[in-house]
């Protein structure tokens, strides 16, 4: 047995398969730690790396995290500035790793709203990692729910697919997340209890936990319970047994 005991005891049909989690409370961490909100978003993107480690220790194949959303931008310039500079550093210092470990990556949102530098970056770390399959890790970045929604009927539009043929396959498939199994678990630091605008079509059915932690001090441990809880529950799918 490894450190997530408890965890590895479970039946593998009661784990998420996907796991998406809201990192909320970096500002309000920095606050509390009289220090800056930069420092709480570095320590919030080290923890993303401490997080998804646990979660494939775990035996876990999907992360998805909301790191940046559409509206974000009304943030100011430097703390915009500092949570891209974030996302490039990460990307740029675990590309090589995520190759050796075989993980896939990638960003979710609207891509073309981003730096072309990091546009550019992303376009190499997604494809230098496509074939890779033991662990799935998606960013969303510059990403909005209803956004990602609007996005997909455009494209459904301009291929000009007959309205009786649109099915919710069709439109599943038009999202960023096409291919990518909706999240059986969305967790939220902080205490927040509301969803953001983040993978609104997606979490239809998921289970949600809610973690008073500020995200720079969610532990291994606290995704444990999280991952217990999830566990003991029973899914429905609106239907009833
Ligand atoms: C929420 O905290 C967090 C964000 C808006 C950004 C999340 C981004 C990161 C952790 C860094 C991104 C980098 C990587 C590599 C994932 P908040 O600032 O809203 O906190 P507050 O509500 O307490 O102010």
């Amino acid at each position: 047995m490894g450190q997530y005991e408890r965890v590895e005891k479970l039946p593998k049909e009661r784990l998420p398969r996907h796991v998406a989690i809201i990192l909320d409370g970096n500002g309000r961490w920095a606050e509390e730690h009289g220090v800056s909100r930069s420092k709480g978003h570095l320590t919030g993107a080290e923890n993303v790396e401490t997080i998804s480690d646990a979660l494939i220790d775990m035996g876990i194949s999907y992360l998805t995290v909301y790191a940046f959303s559409t509206e974000n931008w009304k943030r100011s310039q430097e703390e915009v500035s500092y949570l891209m500079m974030l996302l490039k550093r990460y990307l740029i210092k675990n590309k090589k790793d995520a190759i050796r470990r075989n993980i896939r990556i990638r960003v979710l949102g609207d891509k073309s709203g981003l730096a072309p530098d990091l546009q550019a970056l992303i376009a190499d770390v997604e494809q230098s990692t496509a074939h890779l399959n033991s662990f799935y890790l998606q960013f969303a970045i510059n990403y909005g729910g209803r956004d990602e929604i609007r996005r997909a009927v455009q494209r459904i539009a301009e291929e000009k697919i007959s309205p009786n043929l649109i099915t919710e396959n069709v439109i599943s498939d038009h999202l960023d997340t096409a291919g990518i199994p909706d999240p059986d678990l969305l967790i939220r630091t902080s205490g927040e209890e509301r969803i953001s605008n983040f993978l609104l079509w997606q979490l239809a059915y998921s289970e949600f936990y809610f973690s008073s932690k500020y995200w720079p001090d969610f532990t291994p441990q606290d995704l444990e319970e999280a991952i217990l809880s999830y566990a003991g529950r029973q899914r429905r799918f609106g239907g009833r047994k």
